[in-house]
């Protein structure tokens, strides 16, 4: 079972982290995040992981202040190349994730920001790769506007491609070494892109392999289009399943099309679903951190959320969720994660308010409430009977809810053998049990 937490205070999936006494408030600090990656370590998990986005969110006029007002989600964000870079430099083991846009920087910056961090690591990173999906983020990098979903995958298909010809430019072994003979390195297996993608980026890089081959690729989009990017190209999808056949039907289908339409090793795509634990000693005391998770949410700032989510103005907290959501299609950028939303409003029947409490509480991300015994049953189960290979664990109170993970659940997963002991490679990829693509490809590329 792979193991990944995801980072991106002081919000969370839980708004009101940022408020609550159990939160740690220093999180422009490097010590926050170097304090993170080292829990996380000590729990053996895979990989660390960075959310991002390149705006303050706005509303539906175009204004940002009620995010700053209520710490809505992705009103703070540092920049995840920095600051895995800093993890690195305070854990030796951890795999760690930065999400990068492939929609406004040239491919050269991506792949060179990405391999000196992985190189500096010793292979432990990996590449969240988001097409962004707001006019806000556009505009702040330079652009009139978002482009269409499909030009965005289309672009994001050439830039990755662009970015994974850099880091292949060397081939293994270019970088001779010698010497004696006085051979830095050999310039006939160091080579351009390809032609056709010049107009990206000519190479060759200005850096030989990664101990690890190359960063290990990670996607989250859930549109059909999201999926048929990541069957080409994700090694880790990041995954929001509703139900445990909607987990089991998402990883068949990534599984059969990465095989059929790409000729990849279906084991080749490692897909992860999020999941939010709220961890007790006892059932009884995890009810009652949920139930004080739950009194502290304000429901008009979660109303307020809500609105500025799908640009809706004063929607009716006792209106059925699902009318709402239909009639602000297109509101947030994200086909999959409005499909998310309308099928979980559906299936519990809520109403607006009860669908703004739970996007407060946990983004409708599954959550699992119990003692460790019971959350290692459950994702046990996922893992088994083949729903997940294993899970993006979404804390609610940083660092708290990650501790009770590795003070509670982990222990439990290595009891029943299905989590490692000990960490048993020197690279993500080996821990992933991942080999790089193309590792030993010939690049007759010039
Ligand atoms: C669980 C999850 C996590 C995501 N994390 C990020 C993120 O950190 N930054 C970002 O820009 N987009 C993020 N996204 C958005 C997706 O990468 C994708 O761009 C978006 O869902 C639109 O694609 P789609 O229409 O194919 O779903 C995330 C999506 C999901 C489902």
């Amino acid at each position: 079972m792979h193991l990944v937490g995801m980072v991106n205070p002081p919000t969370s999936q839980y708004a009101e982290n940022w408020r609550n006494p159990l939160g740690r408030a220093d999180w422009l600090s490097g010590r926050f995040y170097q304090d993170l990656g080292r829990t996380l370590e000590r729990g053996l998990f895979d990989m660390i992981f960075f959310a991002d986005a390149l705006a303050v969110p706005e509303d539906g006029a175009g204004d940002y202040a009620t995010t700053l007002r209520t710490a809505g989600k992705g009103s703070i964000y540092l920049d995840p190349v920095t600051t895995i870079a800093l993890v690195a430099g305070a854990t030796s083991k951890i795999g760690l994730g930065a999400t990068v846009s492939t929609s406004f920087v040239p491919p050269y910056a991506i792949a060179r920001q990405l391999l000196s961090v992985d190189h500096l690591s010793g292979g432990r990173v990996a590449w969240n790769i988001v097409t962004s999906t707001t006019d806000a983020e556009a505009r702040n990098m330079g652009q009139a506007g978002i482009a269409s979903p499909g030009d965005r995958y289309d672009h994001a298909d050439q830039v990755v491609e662009t970015v994974t010809q850099l880091w292949n430019s060397w081939e293994p072994g270019a970088l001779v070494h010698d010497q004696e003979a006085g051979l830095f390195a050999d310039p006939d297996r160091v080579h351009r892109v390809a032609d056709e993608l010049a107009d990206l980026a000519r190479g060759p890089f200005t850096l030989p392999r990664s101990p690890q081959g190359q960063p290990v690729l990670m996607q989250a989009g859930s549109s059909p289009r999201g999926r048929a990017f990541a069957a080409r190209w994700a090694e880790i999808v990041f995954a929001i399943g509703d139900s445990e056949d909607d987990m089991r039907a998402l990883r068949e289908e990534l599984r059969d099309r990465a095989r059929v339409d790409h000729g990849r090793d279906p084991d080749s795509i490692r897909v992860l679903q999020g999941v939010q634990p709220i961890v007790g000693w006892t059932e009884a005391e995890a009810q009652a951190k949920l139930t004080s998770l739950k009194a502290q949410i304000d429901l008009p700032a979660a109303l307020t959320k809500l609105e500025r989510l799908l640009h809706a103005e004063a929607l009716d907290p006792a209106a059925r969720a699902n009318e709402a959501l239909a009639a602000h299609r297109g509101a947030t950028g994200s086909v999959g994660f409005e499909d998310m939303l309308a099928s979980v409003s559906e299936r519990r029947d809520f109403t607006v308010a009860e669908l703004a409490i739970e996007q407060a509480l946990n983004q409708l991300h599954p959550q699992l409430v119990g003692c460790p015994a019971t959350i290692a049953d459950r994702l046990e189960h996922l893992f088994l009977t083949e729903a997940a290979d294993g899970f993006i664990v979404m804390p609610a109170l940083y660092h708290s809810s990650f501790e009770d993970f590795v003070n509670g659940v982990v222990p439990e997963l290595q009891r029943r053998g299905v989590f490692r002991r000990a960490y048993g490679g020197e690279t993500l990829r080996a821990l992933l049990d991942q080999p790089s693509p193309g590792a030993f490809e010939a690049q007759a590329r010039r």
